[in-house]
């Protein structure tokens, strides 16, 4: 099965700074989405990618609201429709004139998969966040205390562990660090402070 997008150009420039208010993103996010475990990933990447923007990028709030929400919603139709991951999204995106930068980067966050490159930095950070931000949230739940007391090492160590959290690319996060120009120690260390307190809905 194919999840190649076969198109690199999504949206219209004319709908630039056009956002779903979080009332509708948090309703297409409860209606589309009903694993538990998939809902609180997509949480946990929006959070991330939102306190990125602020924290690093230094962007005002209506800017880092995209960011929260191409989060938020990059893998809306991956519990009720697998096969469609990620066109469906970006089409129910673009029928309702989202800003196409918004579009991109959901549709770059597996560019191996969706044939899109990540280009921006918000495509960037979107895409590096989403295996780390899974391998970090499987190891705090095989560590007692969770996310207390968690440290770059063992997370590291973790990484290192081709067994571990299996299903998460390793080569994916290595090329997503380059790509964003980032440290892998740095984005570790930015994800465990800001992940622990993005646990529930
Ligand atoms: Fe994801």
């Amino acid at each position: 099965m194919s999840l190649h997008l076969g198109r690199t150009e999504f949206g219209s420039i004319s709908n630039k700074g056009n956002v779903l208010t979080r009332t509708e993103a948090e309703e297409l996010f409860h209606t589309w989405v009903l694993n538990p475990k998939l809902k609180l990933h997509m949480l946990q990447v929006a959070g991330l990618m939102k306190a990125w923007a602020i924290e690093v990028e230094k962007l005002t709030d209506e800017e880092s609201w995209k960011w929260e929400m191409a989060g938020l919603l990059h893998d809306a139709d991956w519990d009720q429709w697998p096969d469609l991951h990620c066109k469906k999204i970006i089409e129910e995106l673009e029928q309702r004139n989202i800003d196409p930068e918004i579009i991109r980067a959901i549709a770059s966050h597996g560019h191996l998969h969706f044939g899109v490159e990540p280009l921006t930095q918000m495509d960037k950070m979107l895409y590096a966040f989403d295996e780390l931000s899974g391998l970090i949230h499987a190891y705090s739940l095989m560590r007692p205390g969770g996310y207390q007391d968690m440290d770059l090492k063992g997370v590291k160590k973790r990484l290192k562990e081709k067994s571990f959290a299996a299903n998460v690319s390793r080569e994916d996060i290595q090329d997503a660090c380059q790509r964003a120009n980032i440290q892998l120690d740095d984005l570790i260390n930015f994800i465990i402070p800001h992940q622990t307190q993005i646990t529930t809905e």
